[in-house]
């Protein structure tokens, strides 16, 4: 049984980049071929022994609860058809997980959504996942790579991979110190540095595992100068007191909230029947 029982998703966002596909439709749901970008984060998320998701969503976004329900009508009409295999990642999630859900009222910033689950998560340690962000590994995925360090280290745990310097921008980057292999303590981290000013090109991706303690760091951090609450700023202050690693995952990561990441994660998975 995982030390980590609940994973937060936030999914509040609009994926203006993907419009008009996102018109009516949750970005979260777009499908890598044939499956949704959160389910593939909710079966990582499973396979790392978590059962319980908690979805922060946001207006428009029901298509999420729907997909993770029981669909009567469609079921009985395939009943007993070829076609019910097509069925089975989703009843397979539905058997072993629990889902609950809020809503963030105002986009304020991922660290404000984060607060946003406090409702769901409770006094927990826990895992988060940014569907955008799609992993793909043989053997374990990031999420279960993470949960076996948690169990050995019990501290904030992101995430991160090496980016060119002239990527940098795009992410919360880290400095800090090694501590074994592929494992940094962090002594700073800087949310989305201006080209030129990022510590390192170690650049954080949408896996986190956080205490519960996260959440006082995020009600005590100012909003950036975009009105933003950053979760690379809540964790900044838990780093100076050296209470977070960054982990250099094995796998390979698709940028799916920019088109390119996208197609090329499709083509990669259509190409390795892994969807
Ligand atoms: C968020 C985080 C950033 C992180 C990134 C990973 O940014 O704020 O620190 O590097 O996710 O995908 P976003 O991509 O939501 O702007």
């Amino acid at each position: 049984m995982s030390v980590i029982k609940k994973c937060l998703f936030p999914a509040a966002g609009y994926g203006t980049r993907f419009l008009p596909a996102t018109k009516a439709m949750p970005k979260e749901m777009l499908p890598i071929v044939t499956k949704p970008l959160i389910q593939y984060g909710v079966e990582e998320a499973m396979a790392a022994g978590v059962s319980e998701m908690a979805i922060v969503t946001g207006r428009g976004k029901r298509a999420i609860e729907d997909h993770f329900d029981i669909s009567y009508e469609l079921e009985h009409q395939i009943a007993g058809s070829d076609k019910e295999e097509l069925l089975q990642s989703t009843r397979n999630i539905m058997e072993h997980c629990t889902f609950s859900y809020t809503r963030q009222i105002a986009m304020k910033g991922l660290g404000h959504a984060i607060l946003t689950g406090e409702t769901l998560i409770g006094d927990d340690p826990f895992a988060v996942v940014l569907a955008d962000d799609y992993c793909v590994i043989e053997g374990d995925g990031v999420l279960a790579q993470m949960v076996m360090l948690y169990e050995k280290y019990q501290c904030n745990i992101v995430a991160i991979e090496e980016v060119p310097e002239n990527e940098t921008y795009r992410y919360g980057v880290i400095e800090g110190e090694i501590e074994a292999d592929n494992v940094y303590r962090i002594s700073n981290m800087v949310e989305k540095p201006a080209p030129g000013e990022a510590p390192s090109n170690l650049a954080i991706i949408g896996r986190y595992i956080l205490n519960p303690d996260i959440f006082d760091a995020i009600r005590n951090t100012r909003p950036d100068k975009n009105g933003e609450i950053q979760i690379t700023d809540a964790l900044r202050e838990l780093a100076q007191q050296g209470k977070v690693i960054a982990y250099k995952f094995t796998g390979k990561r698709f940028d799916c909230g920019s088109i390119d990441g996208f197609i090329d994660a499709t083509n990669y998975t259509y190409k390795l029947g892994l969807n």
